[in-house]
């Protein structure tokens, strides 16, 4: 019943030039900008923090932006990017001593909240917070870079999660984080995903003095 959304991933974007790649590929049809942040510990890359978030806004970006946390420990980090204009933060369990404390955390701060699970991560740490979480994203390939190959796996892993999502009866968004790429969308969209998270299938289309390159590979998804 929920609508399809594209969420580009900006870690694959020209970050020189970042507030008008995040306008193309929006203007292009994507929904929401996610937005991963690494913290060179909890997985081995370093990428952008609050400052970059609040830049995007104050350079006119009105659209959801999803944070995806790839930190530890989580707690510190969300009241600023609440401050810097989160509209989405999702956090590793794994990454949090205290899960339940770590998203009540994220709804007092005014934004949504959500969970991410790694490849071999189970489900089962949704069990008793179920209530607390307005979107659930599977991890489709190893949490810390780009352009990695979706791992098939996760198709079922999608399927149950989208069964203890329809049975909890919550408007909870299922996404998809991870080698999602015009060819293997549909597959991944009929295994129950609603929320499509593209990197470098998005930010690799097209020449750079095109202004309109991501329209086609955004239209196809
Ligand atoms: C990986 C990130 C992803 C990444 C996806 O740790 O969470 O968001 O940017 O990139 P693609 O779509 O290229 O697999
Ligand atoms: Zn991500």
């Amino acid at each position: 019943a929920n609508d399809n959304l594209i969420a580009p991933s900006i870690l694959s974007a020209d970050f020189a030039r970042l507030g008008e790649e995040v306008n193309h590929v929006l203007a292009a049809g994507a929904d929401i900008v996610h937005f991963d942040v690494m913290d060179n510990h909890y997985v081995p890359n370093l990428t952008i923090g609050p400052l970059v978030c609040e830049a995007l806004r104050k350079h006119g970006v009105t659209a959801p932006i999803d944070v995806h946390l790839m930190v530890k420990p989580v707690d510190r980090i969300i009241p600023d990017f609440a401050a810097a204009g989160a509209t989405y933060i999702t956090f590793h369990p794994e990454a949090s001593d205290h899960v339940d404390r770590s998203l009540q955390l994220i709804r007092d701060s005014g934004c949504k909240s959500g969970l991410v699970f790694n490849p071999a991560t189970p489900l089962s740490y949704l069990e008793y917070v179920m209530d607390k979480v307005d979107m659930v994203l599977l991890m489709s390939v190893n949490p810390g870079f780009g352009g990695q190959k979706f791992i098939p796996a996760t198709l079922d892993k999608l399927r149950q999660a989208r069964r203890l999502i329809d049975e909890s009866g919550l408007p909870i968004r299922l996404e998809i984080d991870g080698g999602v790429k015009v060819d293997n969308i549909r597959q991944i969209k009929e295994a129950g995903a609603d929320t499509f998270v593209a990197g470098s299938a998005i930010f690799g289309a097209g020449r750079d003095e095109d202004a309109n390159r991501y329209d086609s590979v955004i239209a196809a998804m």
